[in-house]
């Protein structure tokens, strides 16, 4: 079974991830799984943090010689920020967040911030200081997730199966656009205030140009603000077989896996496959994805092999009864605007219980979607691979493509 675990704190060491389940024989470098770190840490909105960070997957086993031996890969991602950076009263973080007992004095953070974990999660834990709750409920965590997600993608990529993802809204700009997907474009160097060169659509992840030009606005009126703004991102996922996941048991549909998946990151509130919430508002003729005869086939991709069969519309967005069919799968999600904002929530103390007016203010984001977008696609990632596995076993890789191959020859009419 492929399935990964993460451990670390934000302001820990470091992220410690093991990715178990994968065959062997998987190309596999540390290089490939840079580019996507890289690509989680960029994006018009982000804070301090990401300017301290370059987050770097070492492999520390599972890949000998660049291939994988079907043994647990298990990677450490440092926190630059736990030794180089600036912490609480201007130093680092080693003693606030020393792992052994400390003499040094430091503050408890007891001024609940609403929209964390910081309440639930320091009452249900009994603690008397909302950093042992905060410093895990972090998105930190997600760089674990990435590297993990950046492994599954290699895995898929045997398969001629690509996971990408881009934003469709920020601050309640929404993109308009309609056309193909150059996927590339949106990873050209992004425009950020020290590089106005970059390309602003890598700085949103957004398609459409001018939407692209106002959402940057929006952060900065935003950020002007003291205010923060959330968004919807899409992931689209493409050259899936027929027949992932299924209509057998509840927890066994692939809709089940890759909503939960999502659902999972950080501050994402609601996920759609397809036409999604749309559908209420139209008739089942309008909706549903008629079949196509077979001389209508491969019409885009000419591929073989996958996408055989053929949808005229995709408003399903790639599942049917938490199975594959064949479509690109297309899910959108809503991540909601960041919770500690600058002006500050009204909130209470841990300690007294009384009324603050102004909630503990940990070094922030003005908005993460562009982030979340590539998270997303690494948890998508993970959750085909894991359905590919289910389906196809194999202990090494060459075992997983025969029994590939061998099953898409019986799926034709
Ligand atoms: C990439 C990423 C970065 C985030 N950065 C921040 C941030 O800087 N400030 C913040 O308040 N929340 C941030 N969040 C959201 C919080 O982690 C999240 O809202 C919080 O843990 C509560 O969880 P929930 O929103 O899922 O209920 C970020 C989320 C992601 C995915």
């Amino acid at each position: 079974m492929f399935r990964f675990l993460t451990a670390g704190e934000s302001h820990g060491k470091g992220l410690t991830v093991i990715v178990e389940g994968l065959p062997a024989g998987i190309p596999v470098s540390e290089k490939y799984i840079a580019a996507d770190m890289a690509r989680r840490q960029v994006g018009y909105g982000r804070g301090g943090r990401m300017k301290i960070e370059t987050d770097f997957a070492e492999i520390l086993s599972g890949v000998r010689h660049g291939v994988t031996m079907g043994s647990p890969v298990a990677m450490w991602i440092e926190n630059r920020d736990w030794s180089t950076g600036t912490g609480p009263d201007g130093v680092n973080w080693t003693d606030e967040m020393s792992i052994n007992p400390t003499d040094v004095e430091y503050q408890k953070l007891t001024k609940l911030r609403p929209g964390h974990a910081d309440t639930a999660g320091t009452l249900k834990y009994h603690q008397d200081d909302a950093r042992n709750i905060l410093e895990r409920s972090s998105a930190r965590e997600s760089a674990a997730r990435v590297a993990a997600g950046s492994i599954a993608k290699r895995f898929l990529e045997e398969f001629d199966i690509e996971v990408h993802s881009h934003v469709t809204c920020i601050g309640g700009v929404h993109s308009n656009y309609t056309g193909k997907f150059n996927w590339d474009l949106l990873e050209e160097a992004p425009f950020h205030q020290e590089n106005p060169a970059g390309s602003k659509l890598a700085a949103v992840r957004c398609f459409d140009s001018e939407k692209a030009s106002e959402m940057i606005e929006t952060i900065d009126q935003a950020r002007a603000n003291g205010d923060s703004a959330g968004g919807i991102i899409q992931i689209v996922a493409t050259g899936l077989p027929i027949g992932l996941g299924t209509h057998i048991q509840w927890d066994r549909k692939i809709t089940t896996k890759l909503a939960g998946a999502v659902m999972s990151i950080n501050a994402v509130k609601g996920v759609e496959f397809g036409a999604g919430f749309s559908q209420a508002d139209l008739f089942g003729s309008q909706v549903h994805d008629v079949i196509l005869p077979k001389d209508k086939w491969n019409k885009d991709s000419g591929k073989p092999g996958n996408g055989t069969w053929s949808r005229k519309t995709n408003n399903a967005g790639g599942v049917e009864g938490g199975m594959s069919n064949g479509e690109p799968v297309v899910i959108n999600a809503i991540v909601k605007p960041i919770a500690t904002i600058i002006n500050g929530l009204e909130t209470v103390d841990l300690h007294t219980g009384e009324f603050v007016d102004k909630a503990h203010f940990e070094r922030s984001d003005i908005t993460f979607v562009p982030t979340c977008a590539v998270i997303g696609e690494a948890m998508v990632a993970c959750v085909i691979a894991e359905s590919m596995l289910e389906k196809f076993g194999g202990d090494h890789l060459d075992e997983t493509k025969r029994n590939y191959h061998s099953y898409l020859d019986t799926i034709t009419p």
